[in-house]
């Protein structure tokens, strides 16, 4: 029955050892194209984006957690379907006590959503813009005060326990068979992206910018070889290094079809505003932001966006920062449905909104954790709030993959000493 999940992570997770494992999942919702569209386009895709938050929890603290977004793009001509996962932000603290591999950790868990069936996400999709006026018996922020009551006084009357809600307050959607799948990401490291002061912690191990890009070269180029048809693409790009030098990284990849270069945009000569894609948090997204204010937007060409976000200080640093992309037809089908029922393996938690999304996000990401007492009060706080709020319980996973380590999976924590924990927040 513990299908999922589960069966992904164990064989990346130590033996014997249990591993709680939070996956948030927010509400599919639909919103704007992720690269926008050329003018007068004559027909416009629609686009949902999903997010998903992932935390490992060892001995009651947090270990780790991941940002992914999902984007499914459906066309009503005859451009394939595509699904492109962006992963946001990989993060660590450094108080776990046994030895983990994080690179395996985060390859089977973009397998396990590489897994997921996108029709799983479309059948209830939150629309851009909602039709509050008509007659409804759904009560929202936006209804007046009297009609609030009247809808109140029918339901009374009626007897309703809860509002039925009408057919079209949710997009249900259906993505063809035939799909292309993306996976973009963009590599800088920093001492801290998902738990603020960690790098107060000598225990934490930071990967510099050459190893960090070999570590996603490294994932990526696996599943490509594992999961992808041979005939997909992959790309390396470094603003601001020449062609030798990026194809040095590419070295040691066993994937044939690594070049450098982009996967959004084929042309030098394309505008970059209708090829480069919008995602969030991005410093490409935050480029193309700059060209609409300094009005450059319509004449920006991708050989001179790429040329110029390499002198941007992001990219300007002495430490690598690079852009990776995959693209191609998966080998098997994604048909996976993560399942949140009550009766069931509990993998996921879909927030039913926004803000609830953000709020049981900030019992990870508003933690400080420059020391181990963070770690524990976040683990505490989401049991807690699984417990008492939702009436659940994290799911926890023992690990199944043998030590490859001479000296076991003990790693001693000293510099750490415990303080009094805080009394959860409510
Ligand atoms: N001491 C010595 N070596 C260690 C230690 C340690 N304490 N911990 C891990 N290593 C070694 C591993 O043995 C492994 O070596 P190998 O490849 O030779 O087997 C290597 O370091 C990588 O270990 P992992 O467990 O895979 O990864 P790590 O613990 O370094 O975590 C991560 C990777 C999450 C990127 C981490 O470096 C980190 O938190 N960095 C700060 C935030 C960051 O920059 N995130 C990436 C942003 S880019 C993006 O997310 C798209």
């Amino acid at each position: 029955q513990s299908q999922g999940l589960t069966q992904f992570l164990k064989f990346s997770l130590p033996k014997d050892e249990g591993f709680h494992v939070l996956q948030l999942q927010s509400l599919p919702t639909q919103t704007h194209p992720i690269v926008t569209p050329v003018p007068n386009a004559e027909s416009l895709p629609l686009t949902v984006k999903v997010q998903h938050f992932f935390s490992l929890f060892h001995h009651e603290k947090v270990i780790f957690a991941l940002e992914i977004y999902v984007f499914l793009t459906l066309h009503s001509n005859d451009v394939p379907a595509e699904r492109l996962i962006f992963v946001s932000k990989a993060d660590t603290n450094g108080y776990c006590d046994t030895r983990v591999s994080f690179k395996s950790l985060t390859k089977s868990l973009l397998k396990y959503i590489l897994s997921i069936d996108p029709n799983y996400y479309l059948q209830k999709v939150k629309p851009r813009e909602r039709k509050y006026e008509q007659e409804t018996n759904l009560l929202t922020r936006h209804t007046e005060v009297t009609k609030s009551l009247r809808i109140l006084s029918k339901r009374y009357r009626l007897s309703l326990d809860s509002p039925s809600v009408p057919e079209d307050f949710y997009l249900n959607l259906k993505f063809s068979r035939y799909y292309v799948t993306k996976i973009s990401l963009f590599t800088r490291p920093e001492p801290q992206y998902l738990f603020a002061e960690s790098s107060q912690n000598k225990q934490k191990h930071y990967l510099d910018g050459s190893q960090l890009l070999q570590w996603w070269l490294s994932i990526l180029d696996d599943i490509l070889c594992e999961d992808f048809q041979v005939t997909a693409q992959a790309k390396l790009q470094i603003p601001g290094e020449d062609l030798p030098q990026i194809n040095r990284h590419l070295k040691a990849t066993k994937f044939s079809n690594w070049k450098v270069g982009d996967i959004f945009g084929q042309n030098p000569e394309e505008l970059a505003a209708f090829t480069v894609p919008l995602f969030p948090d991005d410093p490409k997204t935050r480029f193309l932001r700059q060209l609409v204010e300094e009005n450059r937007i319509h004449t920006t060409n991708l050989v001179s966006f790429w040329t110029e976000l390499a002198q941007r200080q992001e990219f300007r640093l002495s430490v690598i920062s690079s852009v990776i992309g995959v693209q191609g037809v998966l080998l098997k089908s994604s048909l996976y449905w993560p399942t949140s029922s009550m009766y069931q393996n509990q993998e996921i938690y879909v927030a039913d909104s926004k803000k609830q999304f953000s709020y049981i996000k900030s019992y990870i990401i508003g933690e400080e954790y420059d020391t181990e007492e963070g770690a524990l009060e976040a683990f505490a706080n989401i049991r807690d709030f699984f417990k008492i709020r939702l009436n659940r319980r994290l799911p926890l996973i023992v690990g199944a993959k043998e030590s490859t380590h001479a000296s076991g999976n003990k790693r001693v924590n000293v510099i750490n000493t415990l303080k009094t924990r805080k009394k959860p927040k409510k």
